[in-house]
């Protein structure tokens, strides 16, 4: 008897998440069927792809970028959606099962509030969507029934570890970090950082705005957000540990001390196969863990002076309404000037700090008003900048 494939919508399917979602798909016998995909900018990427996958639809969020390339070889079958509303218009149809969120920023938040809204299974790899907006974010799930699954690895790691105990046994998490490629680095040091150096990370191949994050460790402090409003967790229960080879994907404690932890070589086809397929476990792509070879795993309690931004991310944790917002906009602004060259490495925490000190602060914020300041933030970083 053959089994019903799950029909998947891959948002940001040209990026490093997105095209890690297709290799997934297409090694897994059948049982997911990708039946849409979006890209921003990259018409011709995003072609080739169709042609390969044959979607349902593809949708081009720049709609000048969409208007201006020759898709006369789309497959038939293919429609061509253009502007931001396709991708919600492909995240709330009937025959999607799941939508992938691996758009990145804060543009991934519409997409991600549409699955919500449309009762879909939601695999999370947009981060900014819980750190801006995660109390509403979880709120509407719950109300519509949507369910949201981790495709961060570190949160795919809890998620796993978590259910080797019941919800009111579990302590705490902590989450490893690699510390990206400046873990040694002196303050010194740090100023004198290059982009090509900053964009180099030692285990993990990824985008280069979340490869600039985990340099400044402020992809911890957007992770340590996200955690708290995903597993509904106390600021205080999340703990950061520093682990270089990343192979230990985050782990859990329990009330009797006892500590899980997930494993695996660092490759994000796991943690996105797993948010596939749960909650079965099936063959897949992921590279494994070679026991025959001798390796060893480090830990280090993170050097929050060298790397401020993660108290940054514990007290934005606590303080929630309108402050994930604002610190996502204004690092996101920070990372593009950085890598404009217009700010030192150094500055971009102080200069999230700044704006952050700057808004007018709003506990219990609409949907409406974060759109708003994140908008601000942008403004506010630009001034902050000079330019
Ligand atoms: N990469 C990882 O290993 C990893 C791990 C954990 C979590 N994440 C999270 O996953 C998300 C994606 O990361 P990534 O590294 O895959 O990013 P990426 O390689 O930069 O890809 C980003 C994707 O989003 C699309 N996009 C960019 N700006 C857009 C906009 N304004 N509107 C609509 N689509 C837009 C891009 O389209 P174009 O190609 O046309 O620009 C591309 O498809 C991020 O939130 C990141 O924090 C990533």
């Amino acid at each position: 008897m053959s089994r019903p494939s799950r029909k998947i919508v891959v948002l940001g399917s040209t990026g490093s998440i997105g095209t890690s979602t297709l290799d997934v798909a297409a090694a897994s016998d059948g049982r997911l069927q990708v039946i849409g995909l979006s890209a921003n900018r990259s018409c011709q990427q995003l072609l080739e792809q169709a042609r390969r996958v044959r979607p349902r639809w593809v949708a081009v969020t720049d709609g000048d970028s969409g208007r201006r390339f020759d898709w006369s070889e789309l497959p038939e079958e293919t429609q061509l959606l253009l502007g931001p509303e396709g991708i919600e218009r492909m995240a709330a149809e009937d025959e999607v099962d799941v939508v992938v969120a691996s758009i990145v920023g804060s543009a991934g938040l519409a997409g991600a509030w549409a699955a919500v809204q449309a009762g879909k299974t939601l695999a999370l790899a947009n981060k900014e969507t819980l750190v801006m907006a995660g109390p509403l974010v979880m709120r509407e799930a719950a109300a519509r029934g949507a369910t949201i699954l981790p495709v961060d690895s570190e949160h795919s790691a809890v998620f796993q570890a978590m259910q080797a105990g019941r919800r009111e046994e579990l302590k705490r998490i902590i989450l490893t970090a690699s510390g990206g490629p400046f873990r040694e680095r002196t303050h010194q040091e740090l100023e004198r950082v290059t982009i090509e150096e900053a964009l180099a990370h030692p285990t993990w191949n990824m985008g280069e705005k979340i490869t600039i994050d985990s340099a400044t460790m402020m992809n911890k402090a957007l992770e340590i957000i996200e955690a708290r409003w995903l597993f509904d967790l106390q600021p205080e229960q999340i703990e950061v540990v520093v682990h270089p080879q990343s192979v230990v994907h985050s782990l859990v404690e329990f009330s009797d001390g006892a500590v899980v932890a997930q494993l695996g070589p660092p490759d994000m086809k796991l943690p996105i196969q797993y948010a596939l397929s749960y909650p079965e476990r099936w063959d897949g792509p992921a590279t494994r863990l070679d026991f025959r070879r001798a390796f060893s795993l480090d830990f280090f309690p993170p050097d929050e002076e060298r790397f401020p931004a993660l108290g940054l991310g514990h007290e934005v944790a606590r303080r929630g309404g309108t402050a994930g917002a604002v610190l996502n906009a204004a690092n996101e602004a920070a990372v593009a000037g950085f890598l404009h060259g217009r700010i030192r490495f150094t500055d971009v925490v102080p200069a999230c700090r700044a704006v952050l000190d700057e808004h007018n602060y709003d506990p219990s914020p609409t949907l409406q008003q974060l759109l708003g300041l994140d908008a601000w933030a942008r403004k506010e970083m630009t001034k902050w900048m000079g330019v």
